[in-house]
């Protein structure tokens, strides 16, 4: 990692456990170099570099239809799927679409620090939904649902990371995922489903998502090739039905910039249809599995008996909770001035203090020794605020 993309305070030897981002080793392949030079020499090179058409590059739409109707067994057609910059532009654009200034949204409680930063941008009221180890508790948004209504608010979204949650790791039984399905239908809210981590199920494949088990209706569900390819690619996509993909094709800023990143997205397209991406997805299957195995190896090595955390079965983080004597934010102070950088657990909830006596620890690029160092540690930190 260079010093300019270091979390806050670390230095170039500190342990990144903060960051979740692939493992560095795994990005410059030499099946992505070649895609790259087979498209620079290719016919499209030229018309890569034009503004590109509003819903995307359409080989790769075409491939991306292939892919998931093959896996999940969906009946996608190319009207269903829009490529994006990256799920974090479809965030962004489903919260302006779908929220909007002044609506209120609900999330996971916690969720994903940057997505709340999105929403908190846009002013769209932020209503956190409780978790358990089997994901979001449906009876919590039920009765959530009902106070907003009885103050005459109606929510208009919940923006979900179902599968392999960031930060906790944890997986929506597919239960639950039809009890949450059935609220939005009675109630009339959209589910926008951020399921960046889908492809990376370590060992059984990720329960349905909401946008398969709703057969498409009020789901916009949103991918991307940061985790699986490399996040400086900026692009993803968005699943939805026609009308909605439409609706979204045609908002002002589509509209102003053409599809997403029309280059990168013809040299992705030329990397898929050649079967490289599928086999490394397997690839990153082994080797984030590995890591996982060794941080909660590590986890149990060295942590004190009163803190307990996550078991993922996918993605790239484990989630600690602490005893009330460990607050996190001292925790991750300490840690920084020992050399290991992690996230303190305020920044992933709409009220920050839920989080103060927890962790988010990214397995995805550290190395089997940093992530044994790193959880010695912060095992000894907590043991000494005993
Ligand atoms: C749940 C979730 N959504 C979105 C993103 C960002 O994805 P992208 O790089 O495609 O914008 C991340 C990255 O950490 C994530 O964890």
């Amino acid at each position: 990692m260079t010093t300019d993309n270091l979390p806050q305070g670390a230095t170039a030897g500190t342990i990144i456990l903060s960051f979740g981002h692939p493992d560095p080793s795994t990005l410059l392949t030499p099946e992505w170099q070649a895609a790259v030079q087979s498209m620079m020499h290719g016919p499209q090179a030229g018309l890569a570099l034009q503004y590109g058409a509003e819903q995307g590059v359409s080989r790769l739409l075409d491939f991306l239809v292939e892919k998931l109707n093959r896996e999940e067994n969906l009946a996608v057609r190319a009207a269903n799927v829009m490529i994006v910059a990256g799920s974090t532009h479809a965030v962004d654009m489903l919260a302006r679409l779908y929220a909007r200034p002044g609506g209120v949204l609900m999330v996971e409680a916690p969720t994903y620090a940057d997505s709340l930063h999105v929403f908190r941008d846009q002013q769209i009221e932020l209503c956190g939904i409780p978790m358990d180890e089997d994901g979001l508790i449906p009876a919590a948004l039920a009765e959530t649902i009902e106070r907003l209504h009885a103050r005459g608010t109606f929510p208009s979204v919940l923006y979900t990371v179902p599968t392999f949650h960031n930060p906790s790791g944890r997986t929506l039984t597919e239960e639950r995922r039809r009890h949450i399905l059935e609220l939005a239908q009675r109630h009339g809210f959209w589910i926008v489903e951020d399921d960046v981590y889908r492809d990376l199920a370590f060992d059984e494949a990720a329960p349905a998502s909401f946008y398969a088990l709703a057969g498409g209706k009020q789901v916009l569900r949103i991918g991307s090739f940061s985790k699986t390819l490399a996040p400086g690619l900026r692009l993803g996509w968005l699943i939805g039905n026609e009308e909605e993909i439409q609706n979204c094709v045609n908002c002002g800023a589509t509209q102003m910039s053409g599809g997403a990143n029309p280059f990168v997205a013809h040299i992705v397209a030329e990397y898929c249809q050649s079967g490289a991406w599928e086999a490394h997805i397997q690839r990153l299957r082994g080797i984030y599995r590995a890591r996982r195995d060794t941080a909660l190896a590590a986890l149990a090595r060295h942590m004190p008996p009163d803190v307990t955390w996550t078991h993922p079965r996918g993605g790239f983080f484990l989630w600690l909770s602490l005893p009330e004597y460990a607050h996190s934010q001292d925790v991750k102070r300490q840690a920084l001035e020992q050399g290991v950088a992690i996230s303190a657990g305020e920044g992933f909830f709409v009220e920050p203090a839920d989080g103060s006596h927890n962790l988010r620890l990214a397995y995805s690029c550290a190395s089997p020794e940093e992530l044994e160092t790193g959880a010695r540690i912060v095992g000894q930190i907590i043991r000494a605020m005993r």
